[in-house]
C-alpha cells in the first residue's frame, strides 16, 4: 500500500510510521510527506529517512478550497491509497475530504467525542478526569467528528499537567495509529453509512 502522510510539526507520529515501515510491521511504502508548514521538523526526518517531501503552503493560496485541492492534487500524484493526517493543523473542506473519503485517517489526543478542537489535555485536566487518550478516526466533513476506529486510554494522575499528559498519551498515539493503518491496509477496516467496520463487525 501506498501512504501519504500530512503533518504541520514535529512530526512524531510520522516518525512512528516510518519505524513500523522499517520494522515490518506495517507492510506500506510511505509515498510522500506533505506539510502545510514549511518550518515544519518532520519535514527533516522524512527527508534524512529518505522519503519525498512537500510543502504546500497555505499562505500561497486565496481560499481553503483552492489549497485544498492543491493538496489533494499533489498526494493524488503518488497514488496514495491512504491518507494518514499526523498534527495537521489545517481544517480541510469537502473539496479535500471527498476526494480521500474512506481512505483519509486522523489521530486526535482525546478520548472522542470528549473534547474536539484544540488544548484537549488541558480541557480534561480543567474538567477534573481521571483519564484520557486519545482516537484514530476516519475523516469526515465533521471535525474531529468522523467514526472512531481505535482509542487507548492513560490515567490522569496528582500533579499533573498538560506538558505530562501529553507526554503519557503520546506514546499511545504512536502504538495505536500505524496499528490502525495496519488494518485498513490488510483491508480489515472499512467506513460505511453505519460507520467504521473492522472485519465486518462495527467498531
Ligand atoms: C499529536 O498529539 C496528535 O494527536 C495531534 O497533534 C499532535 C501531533 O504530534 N493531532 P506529532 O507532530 O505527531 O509529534
Amino acid at each position: 500500500a501506498r501512504l501519504a502522510i500530512l503533518i504541520s510539526g514535529r512530526g512524531s507520529n510520522m516518525q512512528a510510521f516510518i519505524e513500523a515501515v522499517e520494522r515490518g510491521t506495517l507492510n506500506a511504502d510511505i509515498s510522500l510527506v506533505a506539510s502545510n508548514n514549511p518550518d515544519a521538523a518532520g519535514l527533516e526526518l522524512a527527508a534524512r529517512a529518505g522519503i519525498d517531501t512537500s510543502v504546500v503552503n497555505h499562505r500561497d493560496y486565496d481560499s481553503r478550497e483552492a489549497f485544498d485541492a492543491a493538496l489533494a492534487a499533489r498526494i493524488e500524484r503518488t497514488g496514495a491509497d491512504l491518507v494518514i493526517l499526523a498534527g495537521f493543523m489545517r481544517i480541510l473542506t469537502s473539496v479535500f475530504i471527498t476526494a480521500f473519503s474512506g481512505r483519509l485517517l486522523n489521530i486526535h489526543p482525546s478520548l472522542l467525542p470528549k473534547y474536539p478542537g484544540l488544548n484537549t489535555h488541558q480541557r480534561a485536566l480543567d474538567a477534573g478526569d481521571t483519564e484520557a487518550g486519545v482516537t484514530v478516526h476516519f475523516v469526515t466533513e465533521e471535525l474531529d467528528g468522523g467514526p472512531p476506529i481505535l482509542q487507548a486510554r492513560v490515567p490522569i494522575e496528582a500533579g499533573d499537567t498538560a506538558d505530562s499528559l501529553a507526554r503519557r498519551v503520546i506514546v499511545e498515539e504512536h502504538k495505536i495509529y500505524p496499528l490502525a493503518a495496519r488494518w485498513f491496509i490488510q483491508g480489515r477496516l472499512r467506513l460505511t453509512d453505519q460507520g467504521a467496520l473492522l472485519d465486518g463487525e462495527k467498531i
